[in-house]
């Protein structure tokens, strides 16, 4: 039996656990034993949940309970969290995370913490929600430079944009509503203002090129100033407006990155992707082009991925190593022809 802890209680902390829970069974063949939520570290209270035995407000006994092996955090923000991860790593503990401001911030030293104390640190959660991405981009591209990797990476923005090209909504109407239903960052500035999609493009972007981005150099434009004149513009040009981030290798081997809303002709397949679905489109030299499609924002489709970490790392009860990028900030160079 595999003890875990899951740090926040939140959207995505409290549908891991759903997920542990409902899915027990598949949960513990594919672990090879089973997992047990041990303890769930809130500073809230949540007297409906169930098994308020679990609940703790002190971190330090996850960090000095050595029968927990394996850690989710889904505290988000990079305080509290950046400090719990890496008491949890230096304890030899696994850590899992859908946390991608913590990833897209800090992920180089907390790889390097991970890989010395023989644990890993793994966030396939952290972009996309539920979409299958990181690991085949660690495993199954290896062979291609990936010259370009374009993304609708945030739900929230993106079902506001359908719901204003399709339902004629407003901006603040269609918010709402991806508020409503669980989407939207505690913060919204950080989804309708890039923030969101800058973090996870940097993070694809370490991962295709192994040099750390920092999200405070790539420049990012949200969807605030779009309006349903722009939409109804677009359509005439046969275009939906979309929010892409984009890492693109120039042919000097310089890299470019940066967000923001796009024309993109209705002959696309990221025109289909409506709702709070997310893609990202790579491109590999060899391969061409392929597309990782799937729910990209939302309680259950994040914590699957979640989960899915915390069953790797049961798996592979030791560290293996997934992927580790520099530290250093790389000079970002826009390419010579524009993205006009
Ligand atoms: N607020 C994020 C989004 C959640 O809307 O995509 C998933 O990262």
């Amino acid at each position: 039996m595999f003890k875990a802890a899951i740090m926040g209680f939140g959207t995505v902390g409290s549908g891991v656990y759903e997920v542990l829970d409902r899915n027990a069974d598949v949960v513990a063949k594919n672990a090879r034993d089973a997992i047990e939520v041990k303890y769930i570290l809130d500073l809230r209270d949540f007297p409906d949940a169930p098994h308020q035995e679990k609940f703790i407000k002190d971190f330090s006994i996850i960090e000095n309970d050595p029968e927990v092996s394996i850690v989710a955090e889904t505290m988000g923000g990079k305080g509290a969290a950046y400090e719990f991860t890496k008491r949890c790593l230096l304890a030899g503990k696994h850590v899992v995370t859908s946390n991608k401001e913590l990833v897209a911030t800090h992920g180089a030293e907390l790889l390097n913490i991970a890989k010395e104390s023989g644990v890993n640190y793994m966030f396939e959660a952290s972009v996309g929600g539920g979409i299958p991405i990181i690991r085949p981009m660690l495993q199954c591209l290896t062979a291609n430079h990936m010259t370009h990797v374009t993304g609708i990476l945030n739900g929230t923005t993106n079902y506001i944009l359908t719901r204003m090209i399709d339902a004629g909504l407003t901006f603040e109407t269609a918010l709402k509503e991806a508020q409503e239903k669980g989407y939207a960052e505690a913060n919204p500035a950080a989804d309708v203002d890039g923030i969101d999609a800058c973090r996870k493009i940097c993070i694809l972007s370490d991962i295709a090129y192994g040099d750390h981005i920092h999200p405070e150099y790539v420049e990012t434009e949200g969807i605030s100033k779009i309006t349903l004149e722009d939409v109804s513009y677009a359509a005439q040009a046969d275009c939906v407006v979309k929010l892409l981030g984009r890492a693109v290798l120039n042919e000097d081997g310089s890299i470019y990155a940066f967000v923001a809303p796009h024309l993109v002709s209705k002959k696309s397949p990221l025109a289909d992707v409506d709702d709070v679905f997310n893609a990202i489109l790579i491109t590999g030299d060899m391969l061409g082009d392929a597309m990782f499609y799937g729910q990209g924002a939302g309680k259950l489709a994040t914590a699957s991925a979640v989960v899915a970490d915390i069953i790797d790392c049961a798996r592979h009860n030791e560290h293996r190593r997934m992927v580790s990028w520099g530290d250093g900030s790389k000079n970002l160079v826009r390419p010579l022809d524009s993205f006009a």
